[in-house]
């Protein structure tokens, strides 16, 4: 059941879009609308706009927009009905207690609970008898009962049923196991539990729920599975948008955080008091991640191991932070050990010592370059400066060059001037492709339109005339008689559009008002993104019946010529008269 439209004005009407997204964004006033740096994307030009006007949002970097809901959702990660009650909840808005969880949000609620009551199962399992062989096994690793408890560990039998079973006599169905992921089901129909005999590390978000589990199988045991099998994406949990460690980090974090790359570096690192400490959940570090990092802190020190592919991925997370703003730090652990076996070994102050000592990225970078070269020779040290020079000239920030030609000349004995010029003329290039790509990042955005619907292909014209369409509707309410008239939803091209367009009719049918919340439970971010975008755009406000009449011909045309390429039985000539139709009847219009 939706919540009714006065409701959710009330609660739109408590909580301005600006200063709702201002608790998050730095915005400046730009004429009537205000803009800022995406706090979805990484960007350095502002492209994030708020139209108070309207009460919504648009940012021209990623296609993102809405209304507040729908920030408040993207931002603390909830779906559109969660964010209508956070901020009904933020302002005293009291919803009545009944039916307003949609059968999504009752699933979700499902998931919470199985993933909560399996938690438990597992930590009990550890904690019993039989559950000895984990028990012993984590505590070989050197967990003290204490950290054992604080992550919440445990460890599931070697049965293909006991959680099953277990969750059955609690009450929940099958198909919730299964939307769950703690449960699979087989090619034969039958079902299974998906972890058996593993230790299990449940994934806790910020908010404290468990969203899902990685386990790891026993050594030697890693046949079946692989070393660790995780939880898929459900739909309460997102792999790319979490990180292990979060919900106990976030309270450690203002300084900085430490992303490393497996669970049992963070549980090992927080034990040693290290508790601003995450890792990624078993796939490379993503944009999102990097996004909830900069919200939380200010500088990420990397600890990746220091073999091939740890090298790939430190200069991979390296770059995905760069573009957050974010300060980047990176470790190298000696004897490409993980921070885990390091701190064993050498306890929590040489690892701190490690931290004190991170270099830069940029000298990361430099040591790096130097790794294969023959510093002695006088062609490995041109070699090598060139390289230099170019990880030199790649840093924004003048007085970092400064500082790192002024030491290369000194200890490679070239001149200043020489090295200088050398990285002045690099420098030129790398901000030549540095702006195309950030205008190419404006021009061809991550969500384009053509991505937030993928059927434009079919007709780019059509769709593009759908589009102008609903401009002129979204800016001209007044005249959806007329386009209802002359163009009923079915014969729109896309169906995305269709469903837009069914929905502005529907609701002025319904003598509703029509803005972006009429659209914001049941369009996706990116898809509302494209209407702040045509609520803004220009194309609609010269002549607006004339505009839409142009457009409705063009839809009209296109649906006629598709038909004809699916219909090749229809001549030449029928098709020239049917087009004539359309046209004749555009002309009894005006
Ligand atoms: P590692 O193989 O380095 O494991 O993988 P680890 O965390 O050091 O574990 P221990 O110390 O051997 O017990 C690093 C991370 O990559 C993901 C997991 O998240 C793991 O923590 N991974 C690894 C998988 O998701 N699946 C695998 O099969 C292996
Ligand atoms: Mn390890």
């Amino acid at each position: 059941m939706a919540i009714p439209e006065d409701v959710i004005n009330e609660i739109k009407y408590r909580n301005d879009i600006e200063t709702v997204i201002s608790q998050y964004v730095t915005l400046k006033r730009r004429g009537k609308n205000l803009v800022g740096l995406c706090p979805f994307h990484g960007e350095k030009t502002a492209s994030f706009t708020v139209y108070p006007e309207t009460a919504s949002f648009y940012c021209f970097g990623c296609g993102v927009g809405g209304d507040v809901f729908t920030f408040t959702g993207l931002i603390e990660n909830l779906d559109y009905i969660e964010s209508i009650k956070l901020l009904a909840e933020r302002s005293g808005v009291t919803l009545p207690d009944s039916g307003y969880d949609d059968s999504m949000q009752r699933l979700k609620n499902r998931i919470y609970d199985i993933n909560r009551e399996t938690a438990r199962f597992f930590h009990e399992y550890l904690l019993s008898d039989a559950g000895v062989w984990a028990r012993e096994y984590l505590l070989g690793r050197g967990l003290k009962p204490a950290t054992i408890k604080k992550f919440g560990l445990g460890a599931s039998p070697d049965s293909w049923d006991a959680l099953i079973n277990h969750l059955k006599s609690k009450g929940y169905t099958i198909d919730e196991m299964v939307a769950a992921n703690v449960v699979g089901k087989s090619q034969r129909g039958t079902y299974y539990d998906r972890f058996r005999k593993r230790v299990m590390f449940p994934i806790i978000n910020i908010r404290g729920n468990v969203v899902g589990f990685s386990g790891r199988a026993m050594p030697g045991e890693d046949k079946q599975g692989g070393k660790y099998v995780n939880t898929s994406d459900t739909p309460v949990y997102k792999k790319s948008a979490n990180l292990f460690g979060m919900n106990l980090a976030k309270n450690h974090c203002e300084e900085r955080m430490i992303l490393v790359e497996g669970n049992m570096d963070v549980i090992s690192l927080n034990q040693a008091g290290f508790e601003n400490t995450v890792a990624p959940l078993g796939t490379a570090f993503t944009e999102e991640q990097a996004n909830i990092l900069a919200r939380y802190t200010k500088e990420v020190v990397l600890t990746m191991d220091a073999d091939a592919a740890g090298q790939k991925a430190i200069k991979r997370a390296a770059e995905i932070l760069e573009k957050t703003g974010l300060k980047t730090r990176v470790i190298v652990i000696p004897d490409g050990k993980d921070p885990d076996e390091f701190i064993k070994k050498n306890g929590p102050d040489r690892f701190r010592g490690l931290i004190d000592g991170a270099v830069s990225d940029i000298e990361y970078k430099l040591l790096m370059a130097a790794k294969d070269i023959d510093l002695l020779s006088d062609d490995g040290k041109l070699k090598y400066l060139s390289a230099a020079a170019e990880i030199i000239a790649s840093q924004s920030d003048i007085m970092t060059r400064d500082i790192y030609i002024g030491r290369l000349s000194e200890k490679y004995g070239v001149s200043r001037t020489a090295l200088e010029t050398k990285v002045k003329d690099l420098r030129k290039g790398f901000v030549r492709s540095q702006e195309k790509k950030e205008i190419n990042d404006i021009i061809r955005p991550k969500f384009t339109k053509n991505d937030v619907n993928p059927e434009k292909r079919i007709s780019v014209k059509g769709t593009n005339a759908e589009e102008t369409l609903i401009a002129v509707l979204l800016q001209h309410p007044d005249f959806y008689k007329t386009a209802q008239e002359k163009l009923p939803p079915e014969k729109m091209i896309t169906s995305l559009n269709k469903r837009i367009y069914s929905i502005i009719i529907d609701t002025l049918e319904k003598g509703e008002g029509l803005d972006i919340s009429t659209f914001g439970q049941q369009l996706l971010p990116a898809e509302l993104g494209l209407l702040v975008s045509l609520q803004n755009s220009e194309r609609a406000a010269k002549n607006p019946k004339i505009v839409l009449n142009d457009c409705i011909e063009v839809i009209l045309e296109e649906n006629l010529r598709l038909e004809m390429s699916r219909n090749s039985d229809v001549s030449v000539e029928e098709w020239a008269l049917r087009l004539q139709n359309i046209i004749d009847k555009k002309q009894k219009g005006n």
